[in-house]
C-alpha cells in the first residue's frame, strides 16, 4: 500500500470516535502526524471528557504514528486558533484539517427551541468557518514565505440531510447545505495559494445513526465509519491538487460525487403576478424536483 500522506501534518475534529477516529487512524497509517481535537461531549453536545480522543492517539502511536490531544471546542475562535497552533508547535506544520465535528438535535420546525437550532448551527457552521479561518491564514502566510503552492487540504463534513433534505433537520440541514456552499467558495478563494477545499457526505453506522432505526449485521458492516475515510485520505494527498470544491458522498458502499444547484428552465421576466405565475408552474413541471435522502418528493 502506497503511503499517501508521508509527514504530512493534519487535524481530525470530533475524531475521538466514529467517523472521525477513522479519519484520524487512517492518516496515521499512510504518515501523517495527526492532532485529534474532540470536546468529548455527547452527541447533542453536551459535557466535555478528552479520555477518548487520548485513547485514538495512544492506538496511533501504539502503531508507530504521531499523535497529540487537543480538547478544543471547534466553534470557538480562540480554541479554533489554539487547535491551529497547537499542530504547528508540536509538529512543525499543518497541511491538512478535516472538518468533521457534530452534534444533533433533532425536531420538527413547529417544536424547534432556539437553543437547539443555535448549538446545531454553531457547532457545524461555525466549527468548519473557525478553524478553516485560521488555517487559511496560517496557509497565507506560508505561501509568502516560500513563494509557492501550499499544498494545504481542507476537507469538511456535509450531510444528504443538507444536500437533499431531512424531515426534522431543518437546523442540521441548513448547517451542513451552508458547509457545502462554504466549501465552493473557500474553494474559489484559496485555490491560487495551493490549498483544496472538498467536502464529504458520510453515511456510517455511529452514535449518531445507531437508533434511527434496526440494523442488520450487513447493513451495520457496510456502513462501518472506516469505509468513509479512504476518500479523505486521498482528497488529503498531495496527489488531490487537482479536485477542489467538491461534495463526495462516501459510505454504506458507494462513493458518488454530487452535483450541486444548477439553473434549470427559465422566461423573460413578468411584471404581472398571475401570469407569472402559470409560467412558473409550467417550468416547474419541466424540471427536476428536489427530491429528499429518502426518496420523498416535494410537489
Ligand atoms: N454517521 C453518519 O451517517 C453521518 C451522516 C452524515 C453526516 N455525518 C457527519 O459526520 C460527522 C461525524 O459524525 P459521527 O457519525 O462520527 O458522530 P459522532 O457523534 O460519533 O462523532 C462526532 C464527534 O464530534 C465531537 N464534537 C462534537 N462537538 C464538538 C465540538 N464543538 N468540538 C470538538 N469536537 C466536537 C464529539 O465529541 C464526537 O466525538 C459529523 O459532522 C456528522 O454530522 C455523519
Amino acid at each position: 500500500m502506497a503511503r499517501l500522506c508521508e509527514d504530512r501534518v493534519a487535524i481530525v475534529t470530533g475524531a475521538a470516535r466514529g467517523v472521525g477516529r477513522e479519519h484520524a487512524l487512517l492518516l496515521a497509517k499512510h504518515g501523517a502526524k495527526i492532532v485529534v481535537n474532540d470536546l468529548g461531549g455527547a452527541v447533542d453536545g453536551t459535557g466535555a471528557d478528552k479520555s477518548q480522543a487520548q485513547l485514538v492517539a495512544e492506538e496511533i502511536i501504539a502503531a508507530g504514528g504521531e499523535a497529540v490531544v487537543n480538547g478544543d471546542d471547534v466553534s470557538s475562535w480562540n480554541g479554533a486558533k489554539n487547535m491551529i497552533d497547537q499542530a504547528v508547535d508540536t509538529f512543525g506544520k499543518l497541511d491538512i484539517l478535516v472538518n468533521n465535528a457534530g452534534i444533533l438535535r433533532d425536531r420538527m420546525l413547529v417544536n424547534m427551541t432556539e437553543e437547539e437550532w443555535d448549538s446545531v448551527i454553531q457547532v457545524h457552521l461555525k466549527g468548519t468557518f473557525a478553524p478553516a479561518r485560521h488555517a487559511a491564514a496560517y496557509w497565507r502566510v506560508r505561501s509568502k514565505e516560500t513563494d509557492g503552492p501550499v499544498n494545504g487540504r481542507i476537507i469538511n463534513t456535509s450531510s444528504t440531510s443538507g444536500i437533499y433534505g431531512n424531515v426534522g433537520q431543518t437546523n442540521y440541514g441548513a448547517a451542513k447545505a451552508g458547509i457545502a456552499a462554504f466549501t465552493i467558495i473557500a474553494a474559489r478563494e484559496l485555490r491560487r495559494i495551493g490549498v483544496t477545499v472538498n467536502a464529504i457526505s458520510p453515511t456510517a453506522y455511529t452514535r449518531m445513526t445507531d437508533s434511527l432505526r434496526e440494523y442488520t449485521e450487513e447493513e451495520i458492516e457496510i456502513r462501518d465509519p472506516r469505509w468513509v475515510s479512504p476518500t479523505v485520505v486521498y482528497l488529503a494527498s498531495e496527489a488531490a491538487h487537482d479536485i477542489t470544491g467538491r461534495v463526495i458522498q462516501a459510505g454504506a458502499g458507494q462513493v458518488a460525487v454530487c452535483e450541486g444547484w444548477r439553473r434549470g428552465a427559465e422566461i423573460e421576466q413578468m411584471a404581472d403576478p398571475e401570469a407569472l405565475g402559470s409560467r412558473i408552474r409550467e417550468m416547474c413541471g419541466q424540471v427536476r424536483k428536489n427530491s429528499g435522502m429518502d426518496g420523498f418528493e416535494l410537489d
